[in-house]
């Protein structure tokens, strides 16, 4: 059992409605790497040369590359007992909505169902012009880019850099963001807006905000109650509470 405080263990007994965001942290014990830290990609490799459409423009066969690698990386990693947590927290609770900004599908693969993927999904393509949606490997070896029937450039189903979220998603996550009584920001820098101002958003609209992460961030001194550490060991212990 962790220590919490009196308000979040009522609420964890009482409340309807919970709403929970997820980032890179989550899937870092399933071996997904972060973004952001020593470690993290972007300490290796630059943003604007691979997930920007300018980058796409310039060279497609490079992006194509980058997203290729991290597919196959990520067609090998599993959920860790975080994402489990997770999906006893939706059977739990009658209104829950899971938000993240992960694109592995890990939440998916765990069994979540009420799933708002903010920045898409890795493992599904979209053609850059009509949009149509492409599901199935890409072949680079033969030497031709993937195009679309209407003959636009095929492209990660992800959003990149600059772009806009899909408006269906970002409305839903903004809508449970404003009725939920208790919110979760979960392995998160909570440095990329849209995804970041929600947590403060929903404190705004009354919700109770608990952070679970290994570090603090920009958001630590605003929530109610910050739990350091894994979210694979905290979030099964929240679920333990939840059910006693
Ligand atoms: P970051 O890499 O920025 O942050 C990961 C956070 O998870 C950090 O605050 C870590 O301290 C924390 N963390 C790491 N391991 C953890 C663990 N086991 N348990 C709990 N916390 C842990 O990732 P995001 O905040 O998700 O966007 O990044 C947001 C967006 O920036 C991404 O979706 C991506 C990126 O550029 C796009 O690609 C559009």
């Amino acid at each position: 059992m962790i220590d919490i405080p009196t308000e979040f263990a009522r609420l964890l007994k009482s409340a309807t409605r919970v709403a929970v965001l997820t980032g890179a942290g989550i899937s870092a014990e399933s071996g997904v790497p972060t973004f952001r830290g020593e470690e993290g990609l972007w300490s290796k490799f630059r943003p604007e040369e691979l997930a920007t459409v300018d980058a796409f423009m310039r060279n497609p066969k490079l992006v194509w590359e980058w997203y290729l690698h991290r597919r196959e990386l990520m067609s090998s990693v599993s959920p860790n007992p975080g994402h489990h947590a997770l999906v006893e927290m939706e059977k739990h609770f009658k209104d829950f909505t899971l938000i993240t900004q992960n694109v592995d599908g890990l939440h998916r693969m765990a069994g979540s169902k009420n799933v708002l993927e903010l920045h898409g999904n890795i493992s599904m393509n979209k053609c850059f012009d009509c949009g149509k949606s492409y599901s199935g490997e890409i072949d680079l070896e033969s030497g031709h880019l993937p195009l679309c029937e209407c003959g636009g450039k095929i492209r990660p189903d992800v959003v990149w850099f600059g772009e806009l979220l899909p408006a269906r998603v970002l409305n839903d996550a903004f809508d449970a963001v404003a009725r939920t009584e208790l919110f979760f920001s979960v392995g998160t820098s909570a440095l990329v807006h849209p995804a970041a101002s929600m947590p403060l958003a929903a404190k705004r609209n009354g919700a109770y905000l608990v952070e679970v992460n290994l570090d603090p961030t920009p958001l630590t001194p605003y929530v109610d109650c910050m739990l350091r550490g894994k979210s694979g060991g905290i979030l099964p212990r929240i679920v333990e509470m939840m059910k006693a």
